[in-house]
């Protein structure tokens, strides 16, 4: 073998046999046995040459390119090899580790009494029922017969929308107007919901959850609502509830009630309450001749806040984590 040719061929061997790269190792694939690559510039010099030296130089040139050809290819497996059980290797999962700890969540203290609520008035025959937010004058006012003079319609106390035709619905009463109009008595329901005041402080928040409760069939009257009620807070805060009806003015009711509740040595006041006024009957088209009827409003928060004794309404809209993770 002619000196050049020899030197090339072990000079080459040495480099594939030191590569660490691929793209390295593919380079000098292309250097030695490419197009232009020097084996191949090589062979194209067989032409030139007398036969007997061809013959010779180019069997020569030929075992050259074939043992460079096998290196290069065993070259290249053994560093795909390398290279697969390198990623093997660093992207294992160690399944031993111990986990992140994912913290089950809770529901929120007022979703909880809402439930709380609903299931004790589904378990006495209530039907949940749901209403719209936003709301108009009529199913909100006037069919509950609230005078145009009454405090509630205020612009201090309603968010009304900007062209004055509709309103975000002061309390839960007007699912009662809605249902009642959807349906024939026997009515039995309670409307859980979001209620919006212009009102802000320790005990107000302008949003806040009422439960509205009406029961309208015959002969039903005050011993009806107060033996239900009294029946609903015992079973509520889990004790033999001490409570005081006092006459109170709600337009939609008469005679009308606040219910209060003995808490320590004070009298609470949880909720409103009376018999169905005649003339909210009449507004949907039920006969107050022959149908009478009882109805309720709470509010959530308050409840939530006695059960749970907290004392700052404003904790249940904060979404203090510290605050919420106490009611797992
Ligand atoms: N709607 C009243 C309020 O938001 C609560 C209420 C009082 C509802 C008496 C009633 C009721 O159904 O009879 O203050």
């Amino acid at each position: 073998m002619s000196n050049d040719l020899e030197e090339l061929s072990s000079k080459a061997a040495t480099e594939i046999e030191g590569a660490t790269d691929p793209r390295v190792l593919e380079q000098m694939r292309v250097d030695l046995l490419g197009k232009k690559g020097r084996v191949t510039e090589l062979l194209k010099q067989l032409g030139g040459m007398a036969p007997d030296q061809r013959k010779a130089f180019g069997e020569q040139v030929n075992r050259v390119k074939e043992t460079l050809s096998a290196a290069l290819e065993r070259k290249a497996q053994q560093l795909g090899d390398a290279e697969l059980a390198r990623k093997l290797a660093s992207e294992t999962i160690d399944v031993t580790l111990p986990g992140r700890g994912e913290d089950v969540g809770a529901l929120h203290p007022v979703t909880r009494t809402i439930r709380r609520i609903e299931r004790i008035f589904n378990s006495m025959g209530f039907e949940s029922v749901q209403g719209p937010e936003i709301e108009d004058d009529w199913h909100n006012f006037q069919a509950l017969n609230i005078p145009e003079s009454h405090p509630a319609r205020a612009m201090q106390d309603t968010f009304y929308a900007l062209d004055g035709s509709r309103l975000l619905r002061t309390h839960t009463s007007p699912v009662q107007i809605r249902t009642m109009k959807q349906r024939k008595p026997p009515i039995r329901i309670i409307c859980p919901g979001r209620v919006y005041r212009v009102d802000f402080d320790r005990t107000h928040s302008p949003m806040f959850h009422q439960v509205e409760g009406l029961y309208v069939a015959e002969n039903v009257g005050l011993a009806d609502l107060k033996h239900d009620l009294m029946r609903f807070l015992s079973l509520f805060f889990e004790r033999d509830a001490e409570v005081l009806f006092r006459p109170s003015y709600f337009p939609f009711v008469e005679p009308g009630a606040d219910v209060h509740m003995r808490w320590g040595d004070r009298w609470l006041e949880l909720l409103g309450c009376g018999v169905v006024h005649p003339n909210v009957l009449s507004a949907v088209g039920i006969d107050p001749e022959r149908y009478t009827g009882y109805a309720f409003g709470m509010g959530v928060e308050r409840l939530a806040m006695l059960r749970y004794g907290v004392d700052d309404l404003r904790l249940f809209f904060n979404n203090d984590l510290r605050f919420l993770e106490q009611f797992r």
